[in-house]
């Protein structure tokens, strides 16, 4: 399976987001990662369905749009209609009804990715698998770009890796996302991730082109 790059927005300039979004195509990336946070779920602040509605008006690139908040069960349909391809919310949000919003967001017809903070195990999540178009791995404590990736998340991956194949999953989409650069991209590809979000290691990079590649190659 080939591995997706999903640059985050997070760490691109507010100001100028179309400009960077367009950057982002032209380096050959095909997703966008885009990070929701609400003050609750984590203690930072960001973007909310608006801005999602003003970048899908500039990009045909897939949103991969990444809830950090609350009670996303609330929000799925603002997100989707906005114009998100991917949404994914995390596990420990709203436990209770994950099913529930999985088929929510399939029944409009898009892409459900479940997320697990560092200090949730794999297992947790192990049930909703066949229902998954995605995992997503958190591999620093969500809230913020440009903090240190976790080792101890990487057992994680293989878990899920594993759980994949046990479900005949083959397709499942495990994507990992925080402390992403050219090293810790292969220790998470090594053992299973074909997604790979990044935010500060591309909007660093002098050549975002070379810096994307550098993930995969
Ligand atoms: C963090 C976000 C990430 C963030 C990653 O909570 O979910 O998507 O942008 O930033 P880097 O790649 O700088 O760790
Ligand atoms: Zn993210």
């Amino acid at each position: 399976m080939e591995i997706i790059v999903s640059p985050s927005i997070l760490s691109a300039d507010f100001a100028n987001l179309e400009r960077d979004i367009n950057k982002i195509k032209s380096a050959g990336a095909k997703w966008v990662h885009i990070d929701v946070m609400d003050g609750h779920f984590v203690p930072n602040i960001t973007i909310g369905a608006p801005v999602v509605k003003s970048i899908r008006k500039v990009t045909d690139l897939k949103l991969d749009v990444h809830l950090m908040i609350s009670e996303p069960k609330k929000y799925i349909k603002d997100f989707i209609n906005s114009g998100a391809d991917i949404v994914t919310f995390h596990y420990e949000a709203q436990n209770n009804c994950v099913c529930e919003i999985i088929n929510e967001i399939h029944a409009m017809g898009k892409m459900a990715g479940l997320s697990i903070k560092p200090s949730t195990p794999s297992s947790a999540i192990k049930d909703f698998i066949p229902l998954l178009d995605m995992v997503l791995i958190m591999t620093v404590e969500p809230g913020f770009g440009g903090q240190k990736f976790i080792h101890e998340c990487v057992s994680k991956i293989a878990d899920i890796k594993e759980y994949s194949r046990l479900y005949d999953r083959d397709n499942l989409i495990i994507q990992v996302d925080g402390g992403i650069n050219d090293a810790t991209a292969k220790i998470c590809t090594r053992v299973g991730a074909n997604s790979l979000v990044a935010g500060s290691y591309l909007f660093n990079a002098s050549d975002l082109h070379c810096a994307i590649n550098s993930l995969i190659k």
